[in-house]
């Protein structure tokens, strides 16, 4: 194992390296794989152990108000002062305590602001304290909530405010030691109007009293990224034993008809697992402005109304959220540079949950999707070491760098390894890996380490070492990658590119049959591909601008923005101005960026869209339309 790293961390940091931008006359600082580069609290010092959160919801102010208790651990005797992460925070008073024994109030100063970081909030911490309690208010602008009017909601009567601390949100609106590699339990009350619902990633009963005043208790370790709240006029709908919807009152049903396989989901992870260790899994359906598909806040994940067709095409978005149980919220990424750990393993352990349960064709349509997802992000990517597995995120805002390749590549680096090691023998590996690292965070290295321990030296010339270093390391792929296809995409293809060449007619493609990943497989062309009269006939035909499939509509945006078909634009505004999920719009914003009219347009829907999006949103397509950042 010592041999293995040796050959590794040096190579790793060799790239990084090579590959860093950074004027030759500065020696770029060697990086320390074991440091969170995205926080200021010195975890060496103190470590949070349990969290006790007091907060009042007003929907006036736009502002949460109250205090946050921290119990720590002390793990040097000397230190005097505590650092934790806040960003646009009103702090006003601190208080400090030893063990049981009585509050005292305490110094403390906010250091300037960073642009990505927030600031550090300085405590000093008198000779044996390890309690501390801040009374403090967000502000209406914090990065990690969304506060909606009712006007944006699905019943349109009531306000809603959700949070979402990933990746460094949870600052925005709690003070804490903002890293994953702190684990706390924690628990809140929540001070909110009667006819409203509070609901928190821990795990509460379903037939919790509306009274305006909740309590919550995660009694598991859970990193501050995994923190989350939603306040709105919800309601609950089961749908098995361990699992249910929670939503508004007009989307409730369909939800709860969409994910009615939750529970088999459930069981199938387990089998492939090991068992569900947080009781309740259950789904919060958030308004559409939401940025995310999902956000696998545990016992409760969030998801986008986007999802939900009808027809269970967007299911696997809740098989991965559920698959996080196990890869990120039992087993975590140390740092953000390890994002893949998270978002890889998922990715591969989603293939497996769906192949379970909808089979074969549909679980490869999706690989399949996910490989073009792939190879569309590494054509993009930045720079060629974002096209690595391990990113040095340094200087950078993890949101920024959130793209398909952590999520496919790992995958596919697993599917690899699947493909080497033989199924059975795969799985018992990574049900060993959960089993012998729950409730720990790890990093890239701690993986390679257990895997050249459990696989690598157990099957001596099976895969050699130099394979994980190109995998994890390198830009390219390596090239005998396992690469994904998919039968009913092939036929996809004959059929396309029999009407593209005009030997079959529209009129003669099978599309009854065809789900929405073959549709959207359909749309995957190039922008050049298609006559204006064939992008008419098209429509036309099968009412594209006015598909009621949210993915369809955007793939079918994106031509339609090529070829500047303006019969479409009218309901490209709408699906701009109605939908705040990142992936369904940014590229939108995108492709419009590419040219002057499109920009002018996307600039003026923009301007009105603005307040419907969330704050991460709203960065990201600021980026993307060159409007300077507030
Ligand atoms: N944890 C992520 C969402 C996330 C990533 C939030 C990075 C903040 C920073 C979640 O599990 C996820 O991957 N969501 C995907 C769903 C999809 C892959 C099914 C999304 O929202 O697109
Ligand atoms: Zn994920």
């Amino acid at each position: 194992m010592v041999s293995f790293l040796r050959c590794l961390l040096p190579l790793s940091v060799l790239t990084t390296a090579c590959l860093s931008e950074r004027p030759h006359d500065t020696v770029p600082e060697l990086l320390d794989v074991r440091r969170d580069y995205h926080s200021y609290s010195n975890v060496r010092d103190f470590r949070t152990e349990h969290l006790v959160l007091d907060l009042a919801v007003d929907f006036e102010r736009r502002v949460l108000e109250g205090a946050v208790e921290l119990n720590l651990q002390r793990l040097d005797a000397g230190a005097a002062e505590l650092r934790l992460d806040t960003r646009d925070l009103d702090v006003a008073h601190v208080e400090t305590a030893a063990g049981k024994g009585d509050w005292s109030p305490g110094s403390f100063r906010l250091d300037a602001r960073d642009a990505i970081l927030g600031s550090a909030l300085r405590i000093a911490m008198p000779p044996g304290a390890n309690r501390v309690r801040i009374h403090y208010a967000t502000r209406p602008e914090a990065s990690g909530l969304q506060w909606l009017a009712a006007a944006q909601t699905a019943d349109r009567r009531h306000p809603f405010l959700y949070s979402q601390s990933q990746a460094l949100h949870a600052r925005s609106w709690i003070p804490l030691q903002d890293t994953p590699q702190v684990r706390s339990t924690y628990e809140a009350r929540i001070r909110t109007s009667r006819n409203l619902l509070a609901a928190m990633s821990a795990c509460q009963p379903p037939e919790i009293k509306r009274d305006g005043d909740y309590f919550f208790r995660m009694s598991l370790p859970i990193p501050s990224y995994l923190i989350a709240l939603a306040v709105g006029n919800l309601y609950f709908q089961p749908t098995g034993p361990r699992t249910g919807i929670y939503a508004e009152r007009s989307v409730i049903e369909a939800a709860a008809d969409e994910f009615e396989d939750t529970e088999q989901m459930l069981k199938t992870s387990e089998r492939l697992m090991g068992s569900y260790r947080w009781g309740r899994y259950d789904v919060l359906v958030l308004p559409p402005s939401f940025p995310y598909g999902g956000m696998e806040n545990p016992c409760l994940t969030f998801v986008s109304p986007t999802s939900i067709a009808g027809d269970k095409s967007g299911v696997s978005l809740v098989a991965h959220e559920l698959a996080h149980s196990w890869s990120g919220n039992l087993v975590t990424n140390a740092t953000w540079r390890d994002f893949w750990l998270n978002e890889g393993l998922t990715t591969h352990l989603t293939h497996r949950i769906m192949e379970a349960i909808y089979g074969k064709r549909r679980s490869n349509m999706e690989r399949a999707e996910g490989m073009a997802d792939l190879q569309r992000a590494l054509a993009e990517a930045e720079k060629p070491g974002d096209r690595a597995l391990a990113v040095d995120l340094r200087g950078r805002n993890p949101d920024d760098t959130v793209t398909a390749i952590p999520y496919e590549r790992g995958a596919l680096f697993l599917a690899y390894l699947e493909s080497k090691f033989g199924r059975t023998t795969f799985d018992a590996f990574l049900r060993n890996w959960f089993d012998n690292h729950a409730f720990q965070s790890k990093i890239t290295e701690d993986f390679l380490a257990y895997l050249d321990a459990k696989l690598l030296r157990a099957h001596p010339g099976t895969v050699p070492l130099e394979k994980i270093d190109e995998w994890i390391y390198k830009p390219e792929l390596p090239d005998d990658a396992v690469l994904p296809s998919s039968e009913a995409f092939s036929e996809i293809e004959t059929q396309r590119a029999a009407w593209l060449e005009g030997r079959l007619a529209l009129a003669d493609l099978p599309t009854q049959n065809w789900s929405v990943q073959e549709w959207r497989h359909f749309l995957d062309l190039q922008p050049d591909a298609l006559t204006r009269e064939q992008l008419v006939t098209l429509d036309r035909r099968f009412n594209l601008t006015l598909s009621h499939n949210r993915f369809i509509a955007c793939d079918w945006f994106k031509i339609a923005i090529a070829h500047n078909y303006q019969a479409a634009y009218r309901a490209l505004e709408q699906h701009l101005r109605a939908v705040g999920r990142m992936r369904l719009m940014v590229p939108l914003y995108k492709e419009l960026a590419k040219t002057e009219a499109g920009l002018t347009f996307a600039r003026r829907v923009y301007a009105d869209a603005r307040p419907g999006y969330h704050p991460i949103a709203q960065t990201a397509v600021e980026r993307v339309l060159s409007v300077p950042a507030r």
